[in-house]
């Protein structure tokens, strides 16, 4: 029997809802066919906007969407995107397959999106290839309420209201794809650049991310908050919030990153190990951004993050299209409950890519929808969203195939204003299943609701069986005078919650 203590009473930082969530880049098929079908389809939309993917996203509870990059955007010039759609330039995304881009999904397309959709916007900005006065024209095209040249532009193409745009990435990736920089010779054009973003309104304030590390580069992130020294807040290019990029690539090189479905015992345990280093990443970089600002004023943007495989047999190389089984939701609840434990300094995540895109939780083909088991981790949890953590401990033992080995058990727990008790565990063993006995301190437990997923590792949907993975119903447990006794199948996700009053 393992022990997991639960203590409600000691509240910690708030999970900003903003850690549930994702990014779109014009790669692949994310944007166009995955999101956008525009507004000749024969596939339901609104506004060239796919229907049952809104639909989907919005019983997930989106927060935020990223775009349009990724290494796009370094490439990117969002006047080509704005206008009638038949004068709009077209370009190569060199970056991904080649492919012609026609700039049909662009700012008032994106912006629609999240309005469909009730989340916030995370827009990215050129850096690498683009200008600073283009980035401070698209600032102001997009939230300035005035008369400026930008916003007669902006009514011209029919929108009179400026947005709001809560999140301003300057610059992606500038250490590679986004123009190779050193990190102190970024984090000047970062002052650059972020100056010239401004608050037009007063009720517009731009949290602006600067580019931050890859993986364990921790020379960058001491590099770039020494030079942009936060707690200064240096007026206009003040940070309020630094990037973390950490991708879980199981195989040792770039061109055998592994299969997303065909692997073996070691192999899924070694993805799962590795995808557990976020632990080690966000406290060793939070530990030197503790050094220039102690307060955590300066939120760890984690905005890139999830599974990368080899793509699927004959598909296009550049379009990074992977399957997503069972092993990617233990993946996803893992990073989770890291991100939780950590969310007095991680502000924001967004996993890579929303739809047909490494680790998306949505696969289209045609007309045709699949929620992965990612998706449904997303939608499990989602009572997280915006609760505050509590301490949870649980007992554990290291289990796996040769060096791999992971804790068998992983947990996270949150309490909501009303004083409902979210409590998710994950079972990381392939073939072992458990019993575990919780202990709630100081709590009455009224009620008891659970769901869980669960399968084989490389179980996974698709567009023939849609539903060989879904969240369900569960109820192998029994609620005890102290807490909830219950047994947790191998390799799946138990999502608890617990009414208190
Ligand atoms: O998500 C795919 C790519 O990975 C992004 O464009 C880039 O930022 C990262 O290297």
């Amino acid at each position: 029997m393992q022990k997991l203590v639960v203590n409600p009473i000691n509240k910690k930082s708030v999970i900003n809802p903003e850690i549930y969530g994702h990014f779109s880049e014009h790669l692949g098929r994310c944007i166009y066919e995955g999101l956008y079908v525009g507004e000749n389809s024969d596939i339901p939309n609104i506004n060239g906007i796919r229907t049952d993917v809104v639909e989907a996203l919005k019983a997930m509870k989106i927060p935020v969407l990223r775009w349009p990059g990724g290494c796009f955007a370094d490439e990117y010039h969002w006047k080509d995107g704005i206008g009638p759609k038949e004068n709009r330039k077209k370009m190569i995304n060199t970056h991904w397959g080649g492919v012609v881009e026609d700039n049909s999904f662009g700012t008032h397309e994106f912006m629609e999106l999240c309005n469909q959709l009730g989340c916030k916007a995370y827009i990215n900005g050129n850096v690498g290839s683009g200008t600073v006065q283009e980035m401070s024209e698209w600032v102001e095209y997009l939230t300035f309420s005035g008369l400026s040249p930008m916003t007669e532009l902006r009514k011209e193409n029919g929108r009179t209201e400026p947005w709001t745009v809560d999140y301003f990435g300057v610059g992606n990736e500038n250490w590679g794809c986004g123009g190779n920089m050193t990190p102190e010779h970024y984090a000047n054009e970062y002052r650059r650049y972020a100056t010239y973003c401004r608050n037009y309104d007063s009720n517009q304030k731009l949290y602006k991310v600067a580019c931050g590390p890859n993986a364990d580069d921790y020379s960058w992130t001491e590099s770039v908050m020494k030079t942009l020294q936060p707690l200064d807040g240096h007026g206009g290019e003040r940070l309020n919030g630094l990037s973390l990029h950490y991708y879980t690539v199981p195989g040792k090189e770039w061109d055998h990153k592994g299969s997303a479905t065909q692997f073996d015992k070691a192999e899924y345990y070694l993805t799962l190990k590795k995808a557990l280093k976020m632990e080690e990443l966000i406290s060793r970089h939070g530990d030197i951004m503790n050094q220039y600002d102690p307060e955590k004023t300066v939120g760890l943007i984690v905005d890139e993050w999830g599974t990368w495989y080899d793509v699927e047999p004959g598909t296009n190389p550049g379009f990074l299209y992977q399957q997503n089984t069972m092993r990617d939701a233990l993946v996803a609840s893992v990073t989770l409950n890291i991100f939780h434990k950590h969310s007095d300094r991680v502000k924001m995540a967004n996993i890579a890519q929303l739809v047909n895109v490494l680790q998306a939780v949505i696969l289209t083909e045609g007309e045709k929808m699949v929620l992965t088991p990612t998706y449904y981790v997303f939608k499990m949890f989602q009572g997280h969203q915006g609760a505050q953590l509590i301490d949870s401990f649980m007992e554990t033992e290291e289990i796996g195939t040769g060096g791999n080995t992971v804790p068998n058990l992983h947990e996270s727990a949150s309490i909501q204003e009303d004083g409902t008790i979210n409590l998710s565990v994950s079972n990381l063993s392939s073939d072992t299943s458990y019993e575990v006995d919780s202990i709630i301190v100081e709590t009455e437990v009224k009620e008891v609701k659970a769901e869980i997923l669960s399968g084989a590792t490389d179980a996974y949907n698709t567009f023939d069986r849609p539903e060989q993975i879904k969240a369900e119903c569960y109820d192998n447990y029994e609620v005890t005078g102290k807490g909830i006794r219950f047994t947790i199948p191998a390799c799946s996700i138990v999502q608890f919650t617990v009414k208190t009053k």
